[in-house]
């Protein structure tokens, strides 16, 4: 299966994306050259989805040097690093960013003394074989997460951890996608993630499009389907996991787990190995991208929906402390509380 959201183009000197903002009711695509373009698609969420962001910059920081027109090769690098560190500069709460740019940059360094022609041929294979593992990945997550769950299952979902926000089959919705695809019944729960509405636009869209029986909810609306027993599992992804399993994701992501909780119900994190930041100790360690007001207030409203000067706190992300989640499940296996002692035996 190839991936449509993010696609390197044949010659080379462009990203084209699918604009995430406009769906589910416009495919749109977007074409990527300048360090603005990738800097603002990121930022502006038409490309997102902590996998996803890596692919689209790794690829871009490519693009971008392969139209430096530089054959001076320490010209060439320092250019490359100013790119890289400002595309990380779009958005701080996911590691796979800076994972992807590093690699990218990393393999361009690798090849110091063979010529800027060698570097950029080096380049393009590591930013194709981020998008390429990131496929392999999701597929083998999604194997796991069937091992979790049984034929007619109801999954609560947050956000959008589909295809649109990684290569294929996606890290929180793989399991679903790839159990439709073995025959299995699956429902779902969609809470809408406001403020930006990444569950109602992107993951009941994509659900819905592979057949899924899909139930779009309000995010306060969580309680109550936990409450009535409708729910055997809650699926999230996840942009950042700490050394000690405490993990960030879409604001949000931490009341559905107190709740999952509360009412005995299995909370999941789905992620590619790539997001799990080891050199970071814990949740309080992660940096939150705090967002514009306007989000809560005007966006998808015809009029605003609060008073003018009215203050708003907009934190994109929250984290969930380690003891609600039940399992990580990566690509390399499943791991369980205390995750400390997990995760480090999951990277040897
Ligand atoms: O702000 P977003 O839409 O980029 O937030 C995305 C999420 O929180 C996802 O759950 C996360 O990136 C995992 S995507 C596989």
């Amino acid at each position: 299966m190839k991936p449509d959201n993010v696609v390197l183009s044949d010659d080379c000197r462009s990203v084209v994306i699918i604009d995430q903002t406009r769906l589910p009711n416009h495919t749109e695509y977007l074409t990527l050259t300048e360090p603005e373009h990738f800097y603002d698609a990121i930022k502006e969420l038409k490309v997102r989805g902590a996998p996803a962001i890596g692919i689209c910059a790794g690829m871009g920081l490519y693009v971008i040097a392969n139209s430096f027109g530089e054959t001076d090769e320490e010209k060439f690098l320092s250019k490359l690093h100013n790119v890289s560190v400002y595309i990380n500069s779009s958005r701080p709460t996911a590691v796979n960013l800076k994972h992807a740019l590093d690699r990218v940059e990393g393999a361009a360094h690798s090849l110091r003394g063979s010529g800027v022609g060698a570097m950029l041929d080096r380049m393009h294979s590591e930013c194709t074989a981020i998008q390429d593992e990131d496929v392999t990945m999701c597929r083998a997550i999604a194997e796991y997460g069937l091992t979790l769950v049984k034929d007619g299952d109801c999954i609560l979902t947050h956000c959008n951890a589909g295809p649109l926000a990684t290569s294929c089959y996606g890290t929180g919705l793989g399991t679903l996608l790839l159990g439709k695809e073995r025959g299995y019944t699956f429902h779902a729960y969609t809470d809408e993630t406001r403020p930006l509405l990444q569950g109602a636009r992107l993951t009941a869209y994509e659900l819905d499009k592979a057949g899924i029986d899909v139930t779009l909810i309000c995010d306060n609306m969580a309680s109550i389907v936990m409450k009535q027993g409708r729910i055997n599992a809650c699926f999230v992804g996840c942009d950042r996991v700490a050394a000690n399993g405490d993990t960030a994701n879409k604001i949000g992501t931490s009341g559905v787990a107190v709740l999952a909780k509360h009412y005995g119900v299995p909370f999941y994190v789905f992620c590619p190995s790539s997001t799990i930041d080891m050199d970071c100790g814990t949740g309080a360690d992660i940096v939150i991208e705090e967002r514009d007001p306007d989000e809560i207030k005007t966006k998808f409203y015809t009029e605003p929906m609060a008073p003018a000067g009215v203050k708003c706190y907009n934190p994109a992300f929250d984290v969930t402390d380690a003891e609600l989640i039940t399992a990580i499940i990566t690509e390399k296996g499943i791991c369980r509380y205390p995750y400390t002692e997990s995760l480090a035996e999951l990277f040897g």
